[in-house]
This record gives structure tokens, C-alpha cells and sequence, in this order.
């Protein structure tokens, strides 16, 4: 039987995985994978590996030693990975949809308590506080909301905001044709939107796309959502914007420096992050530890196509989900996978 090492488990993907794992052994480890716990793979086939893991060129060089043929990412986004160190050692795959409702539904979470401030009203009332000043918010009929990356989760996050009478404007690099969609200029959608809700993957073209430039071209009262990676966001400047008003409320779902606390608990440390402190303090802010996927549709999406991914790997068939740094370039001929299955 073939071996899986499984980085940064928690009970949630014990319980999924377990359930519809049949081929493989698992071993559960509760460490991040990293340089320096990625020894830990040796006699080992894979690794499974998730979004805070740090997959650099030292880590895929250990992994690669110890005979790991395959790093099974149990997750859409893969800024985490250094694909160019492991192109032609080490296959990657990842799980490109499991519920794209999933994190739509919790970015509107998001904007729906932010706006309507449902985590102040539960503070109060569980209290016996029913004073009600202070808790006005917007109707977010008739909004524009300015949605960034209009794939399967941007689209799904639309769909929402159809359903509330919301406006739709969209910006995307690679505009879906027949979407029906109304795309406009980075600039105009910052000028226009009320809502700005983030739907792409962090590339180093887009890193700190929301900074201090783009804060100032944003109407006044404006509220963010980042469901998407948290480098999307310069928070520095996203503080600022909080401060001087431009910016009526945010909801994050990730955070730059997250892999350094999301996921675990630190209620008894004192956090040395003053950037995540400062905005954990804010009214306005509204913080969640990167569970927009956290939905039982969605664990056992990702446990299954996980499993499948690896199964295609030892079938030696096609991997359809498949990643290198050549299939990001959208062009067909650039990436062997179009028209011999894998990668390399
Ligand atoms: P997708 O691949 O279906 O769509 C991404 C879209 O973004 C594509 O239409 C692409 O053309 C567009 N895009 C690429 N570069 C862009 C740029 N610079 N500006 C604007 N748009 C750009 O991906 P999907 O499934 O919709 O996921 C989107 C992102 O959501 C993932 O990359 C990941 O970072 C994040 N995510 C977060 C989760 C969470 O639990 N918080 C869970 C799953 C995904």
C-alpha cells in the first residue's frame, strides 16, 4: 500500500479523509510542512500538503531526497509552492473546485455581519444589552459591488449579489466571454464599487494589489472583502484606509502573515504581529482564520478529489489537476499537460 504523509492534520480532515480513503495508508502528522519538518517524509510515496505549508526550493529538494514523488495539495490556491524547483522532480496537484459556494457564501458572511454588525448586536444581547445606537448599517440593495477574479468562486460570490439586486461590475485579466458580465478597468472598479470582494489567485503580478494607490482611488465608505490570499491586501495601507474613512469595513478571511497563527490557538500569547493586532482591534474588521471552505460539502470534495489525484498519479494516467509554473501562462503550447496529460 502506498503512503501518504499528511502535513498540519486536524481532526475536521482526519474525519474526511478517513471516510472515503480506501488505497492508501495515512499517516497524520500535525506539523506544517517545511525545511524543517519535511525529513519526516522519508518511506514515504506522498505528501499532503495545505495552504499555510511552506513548499519553497529547500523543502522540495528534502522531499525530493527522501523519494517523494507527489505533493497532493488539498487546496485550490498554490502560491505556497515553488513550482520552478519542482518542475520535473516532484509532480504537484491540487484540488481545483470543491465548493466554490462554500467560500462565496462566507465572503457574504462577511459583508452581511460587517455591514448589519451582527458580531456587536450578539456581543450586546448575550449581555441583556438591547441598545440598538450604534448598529446602523447600509442596504446593500441597489449597491455596486466590484467583484476582482470572476472564476468559479467569483462568479458563485455574483450570484449572491444578483440575488440581492446588487450591481455587478467585474475585472479579470482573462474575462469570461460569454458570462454576460459587465467588465470594466481596475481603476473604474475602484471608483464605482461600494463592495470590492477579492476572487483571484495571488500571483507576483497582483501581490499588494490593494495599496495605498488603490485605497485613494476607491469612493469614500467603501467595504473590502479578501476571501482569496491575504497578500492581495498591503494591510498597512488597508489600516490607514480604516482610519481616515475610505474604508467602512473589511472582511478577511486570510492575512499576509497568516501562516504564522492561523489555525492554531494562541488566546494565551501575546501576538507579536502588531499589523494583525491592530486590525483584530478595529469594530470595522472582521477576521476569520481562513475557513471560508469549512463546509462538510467542501472536506469531502476535497478529501475525495484528493484521493483521485493521487490514484491518477500511480494509474499513470492523465492528471487533469496538475499544476507547474508552465499552465499558468494560459498559453495551450506552453505547459506538456495540454497534450500529454501530465506536466512532464
Ligand atoms: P479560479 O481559477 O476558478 O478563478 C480565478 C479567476 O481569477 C480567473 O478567472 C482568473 O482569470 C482570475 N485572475 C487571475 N489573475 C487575476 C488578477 N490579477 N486580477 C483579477 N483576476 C485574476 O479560482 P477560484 O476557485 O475561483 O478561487 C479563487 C481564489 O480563491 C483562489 O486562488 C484562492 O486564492 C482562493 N480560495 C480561498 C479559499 C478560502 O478558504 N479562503 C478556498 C479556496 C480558494
Amino acid at each position: 500500500m502506498k503512503k501518504i504523509l499528511f502535513y498540519d492534520a486536524k481532526q475536521y480532515d482526519k474525519d474526511s479523509f478517513n471516510s472515503v480513503n480506501k488505497n492508501y495508508e495515512i499517516v497524520y502528522a500535525e506539523a506544517k510542512l517545511s525545511a524543517q519538518t519535511a525529513v519526516l517524509a522519508k518511506g514515504f510515496d506522498v505528501v499532503c500538503a495545505f495552504v499555510n505549508d511552506t513548499i519553497d526550493k529547500e523543502t522540495i529538494d528534502i522531499l525530493y531526497n527522501s523519494g517523494i514523488k507527489l505533493i497532493a495539495m488539498r487546496c485550490a490556491g498554490y502560491s505556497n509552492v515553488d513550482f520552478q524547483a519542482a518542475y520535473k522532480k516532484i509532480n504537484v496537484v491540487r484540488v481545483p473546485a470543491y465548493s466554490p459556494h462554500a467560500v462565496a457564501e462566507h465572503a457574504m458572511a462577511l459583508l452581511l455581519s460587517l455591514n448589519r454588525k451582527i458580531h456587536k448586536a450578539y456581543n450586546r444581547t448575550r449581555e441583556f444589552n438591547f441598545n440598538i445606537a450604534g448598529l446602523t448599517g447600509i442596504d446593500l440593495y441597489g449597491k455596486t459591488a466590484g467583484v476582482i477574479g470572476t472564476g468559479k468562486i467569483g462568479r458563485a460570490f455574483i450570484d449572491i449579489c444578483k440575488g440581492f439586486g446588487m450591481n455587478v461590475i467585474a475585472y479579470d485579466p482573462y474575462p469570461s466571454a460569454d458570462s454576460g458580465l459587465e467588465y470594466v478597468t481596475l481603476d473604474r472598479l475602484f471608483a464605482e464599487s461600494d463592495i470590492i470582494s477579492l476572487h483571484c489567485p495571488l500571483t507576483e503580478q497582483n501581490k499588494r494589489m490593494l495599496n495605498a494607490d488603490a485605497f485613494s482611488k476607491m469612493k469614500k465608505g467603501v467595504f473590502i472583502v479578501n476571501s482569496s490570499r491575504g497578500a492581495l491586501i498591503d494591510s498597512v495601507a488597508l489600516l490607514d484606509a480604516l482610519n481616515n474613512g475610505t474604508v467602512r469595513g473589511a472582511g478577511l478571511d486570510v492575512y499576509e502573515e497568516e501562516g504564522d497563527f492561523f489555525f492554531e490557538d494562541f488566546s494565551n500569547t501575546i501576538i507579536k504581529d502588531d499589523v494583525l493586532a491592530l486590525l483584530i482591534s478595529k469594530p470595522n474588521v472582521l477576521l476569520t482564520s481562513h475557513q471560508a471552505f469549512l463546509t462538510e460539502e467542501a472536506l469531502r470534495g476535497i478529501a475525495t478529489t484528493t484521493l483521485e489525484n493521487i490514484d491518477a498519479f500511480f494509474n499513470g494516467g492523465d492528471l487533469a489537476n496538475e499544476v507547474c509554473y508552465r499552465c499558468d501562462s494560459k498559453k495551450v503550447d506552453d505547459c506538456r499537460k495540454n497534450k500529454h496529460g501530465r506536466c512532464f
